[in-house]
């Protein structure tokens, strides 16, 4: 099978019913990635869209090691992932995205929820700028603890994988596969009660 990226983008991207703003409505998560260097710029951008995320008491419960794909810590990200993670590999940076639980040694029980918050600000802020990212949680994290040397009080959640969206006539046949379906989405989420 062989399908252009614009046919992947036209696939996977939503059909949106209501007026949104654009990176919301532009988003979704590729498994092929460009390895294209990412200007810093973006970078900076794109962390300053998490750092300004809510958070339950404003506590910021959040911590994010990056790295880009040329170098030791990359490989190592990507060995703590099952092989059905492999398309990461393409990704031209690396987020590894840590929760702080307690916070002055007492548990923060909104920590997740507001990683959650800033990861997506940070997606959004990516998309804005012509970024695709997508997260990986299936991943061994007390060896990625280990490898990267964390800080002892950051627990890493997710990773994200981070790019230009990749030429799919390019990919491998199995990630072709997988994203060659529509991305469906749930209707019935609200009720005016
Ligand atoms: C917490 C979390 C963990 C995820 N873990 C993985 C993962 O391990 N591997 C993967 O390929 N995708 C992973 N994803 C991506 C989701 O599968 C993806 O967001 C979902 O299928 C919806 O697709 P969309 O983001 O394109 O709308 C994860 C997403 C989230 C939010």
């Amino acid at each position: 099978m062989k399908i252009t990226t614009q046919e992947i983008i036209k696939i996977r991207k939503q059909q949106v019913r209501y007026p949104l703003i654009q990176p919301i409505a532009d988003r979704f998560s590729p498994r092929h990635f460009s390895s294209e260097k990412i200007p810093n710029k973006v970078i900076d951008s794109i962390f300053e869209a998490a750092r300004l995320a809510p958070s339950g008491h404003n506590y910021q419960p959040w911590f994010f090691y990056w790295t880009r794909n040329t170098g030791r810590t990359f490989e190592k990200i990507i060995s703590c992932f099952p092989q059905s993670n492999y398309w990461a590999k393409t990704a031209s940076v690396l987020i590894v995205a840590c929760y702080l639980p307690t916070i002055d040694g007492k548990r923060d029980k909104y920590a997740l929820y507001d990683l959650g918050a800033s990861v997506m600000s940070l997606i959004l802020q990516a998309q804005h700028l012509g970024f695709y990212a997508r997260q990986i949680g299936n991943c061994d994290t007390k060896k990625l603890k280990e490898l990267l040397n964390l800080n002892k009080d950051h627990k890493p959640f997710v990773v994200v994988a981070l790019g230009k969206i990749g030429d799919y006539s390019k990919v491998e046949e199995i990630y072709l596969k997988k994203d060659s379906q529509p991305n469906i989405k749930k209707t019935d989420i609200t009720k005016n009660i």
